[in-house]
């Protein structure tokens, strides 16, 4: 049944759901209301024969309760039978004194003997009279002269109950009538509400992953169906462009292999043909550069999939600036002035050590005379500014260079001796900046040369302690 339910689809489950509880709301509304219309009817009739059994109870007279009706008692009897009413006048003895004509010998319809003033009614079947419906019958308590009677008047509840027949029919012939009219509009209208999503459907089944330029139709609107529209398409452009920004990497990346490989290859037909002074230095920087390409490839690689920061550890930056400006030192590059605080963030050594080293390189490539390596602790963060005096980024390009394979001045570098970068080391300072939830900004040296200050998130403070 349940399972019944859930397939069933939303346009059957609205449509049953509406009607159903529709329906309960019908059929109790008008068993109560036919309820209460009948005892209203049958109220009314009581009322009717109350006053009829009032109205005769003062005719009554000493003499007519002995045997002799006077003329006035025979009239208001009588003047009851025209107005479908019949009327027994009762002796202290219970014995019929003066009747209505249709109840002549008639024994008394109610054995009820109200007190004086008093007066019941109740609902009897009377089928000797001639009507099948029941009869409304008042008993009226008096005294005349010192002696007890009673007055019964039965009204007939047939125009009650033909009134309840035409109520009973009119609810049941127009009930199922709103019942089927609401079933059908709610099918219409459900329907065409999800006509959009069965359309989205469609549309979603036939984008591929060879085609993700498809978009869904928006129908008119603001509502919940044009809102998934929008989404659907939004989450359609974002997949579209990572999939060309992945194409883009692969496309870049086998770009970027093709020269050192093909160097290599000639470099092993002139070993096979006699070593020429230079070729070993130039196998070497070539698989350097190839070794720190696919070094680079899979650190990019793994920052897509989301698992470039391995562990989670408290790391002393200014100990791995310190290694860098030891590192420039060592292999004769340009001075380094250090400016160092001891700060602590919590992330994963390698990969910041990896960031701090390309912009160390990029600064050392590119000074003109001095490279300057700052680490300072503000506002929460911990920045570390490399600066030189080179030719600085232009302004325009500053935010570009942060993207793969980009590199401003292809001549510059190649004239900076074949090592010349493949233009992801920004790109992956950014992914680790972004992995430990910090930024990389490339800016502009006061009194010239470029500026970029990486910042991280501070750590716990290290104590004095522990250092
Ligand atoms: N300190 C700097 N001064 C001037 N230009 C810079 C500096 N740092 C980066 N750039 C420019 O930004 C470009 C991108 O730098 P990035 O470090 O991403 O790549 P790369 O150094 O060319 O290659 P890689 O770092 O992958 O070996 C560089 O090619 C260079 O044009
Ligand atoms: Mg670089």
């Amino acid at each position: 049944m349940i399972s019944w339910w859930r397939r069933a689809g939303v346009r059957v489950r609205s449509t049953v759901a509406a009607t159903g509880l529709l329906a309960v709301l019908v059929v109790s509304g008008a068993v109560v209301g036919l309820v209460v219309l009948r005892s209203a009817l049958l109220s009314a009739d009581a009322e009717s024969s109350s006053v009829q059994a009032r109205l005769v109870r003062l005719s009554v007279t000493p003499g007519a309760l002995a045997g002799e009706p006077s003329p006035a008692l025979r009239a208001a009897v009588g003047a009851d039978v025209e107005r479908g009413s019949h009327v027994q006048v009762l002796a202290p003895d219970g014995s019929v004194v003066a009747a209505s004509a249709a109840l002549a010998g008639h024994a008394a319809l109610s054995s009820a003997r109200p007190g004086v003033s008093e007066l019941v009614s109740e609902v009897v079947p009377l089928p000797e009279l001639g009507r099948p419906a029941p009869w409304v019958v008042s008993v009226a308590g008096a005294r005349v002269g010192g002696q007890r009677f009673w007055v019964v008047a039965a009204e007939s509840t047939v125009d009650a109950q033909r009134v309840l027949r035409v109520a009973a029919w009119v609810l049941g012939v127009g009930s199922p009538l709103l019942l089927g009219a609401v079933a059908v509009s709610t099918w219409t209208f459900v329907g065409r509400s999800l006509r959009p999503v069965e359309a989205i459907r469609v549309a979603v089944r036939g984008i591929t992953s060879a085609g993700l330029d498809g978009r869904v139709p928006v129908p008119a609107g603001r509502d919940e169906v044009s809102r998934l529209a929008v989404t659907v398409n939004e989450v359609l452009a974002r997949l579209e462009a990572s999939q060309a920004a992945q194409r883009r990497f692969v496309a870049d990346a086998s770009h970027e292999l093709r020269s050192p490989v093909a160097t290599l290859r000639a470099a092993a037909h002139v070993w096979a043909a006699g070593a020429e002074p230079g070729f070993v230095e130039l196998v070497g920087s070539e698989s350097a550069r190839l070794e720190s390409l696919v070094d680079d490839l899979l650190v990019l690689a793994r920052a897509d999939g989301g698992r470039l920061v391995a562990a989670a550890v408290e790391v002393d930056l200014d100990e791995v600036v310190e290694v860098e400006a030891a590192r420039v030192r060592s292999l004769g590059g340009p001075p380094v002035a250090l400016a160092a605080v001891p700060v602590r963030v919590v992330g994963d050594g390698p990969a910041l050590g990896r960031a701090v080293r390309n912009l160390v390189d990029n600064a050392v490539r590119f000074a003109a005379s001095r490279v300057e390596l700052g680490l300072a602790a503000e506002d929460g963060w911990a920045v570390v500014r490399v600066g030189d005096d080179g030719p600085g980024v232009p302004e325009a390009e500053r935010e570009r260079v942060l993207e793969r394979f980009v590199r401003l001045d292809q001549s510059r570098q190649r004239r900076a001796g074949g090592t010349g970068g493949t233009g992801l080391g920004l790109s992956i300072v950014a992914e680790v900046a972004a992995a430990h939830g910090g930024s990389v900004r490339v800016g502009a040296r006061p009194g010239g040369g470029a500026l970029v200050e990486l910042r991280l998130p501070l750590g716990q403070p290290p104590s004095a302690a522990s250092r």
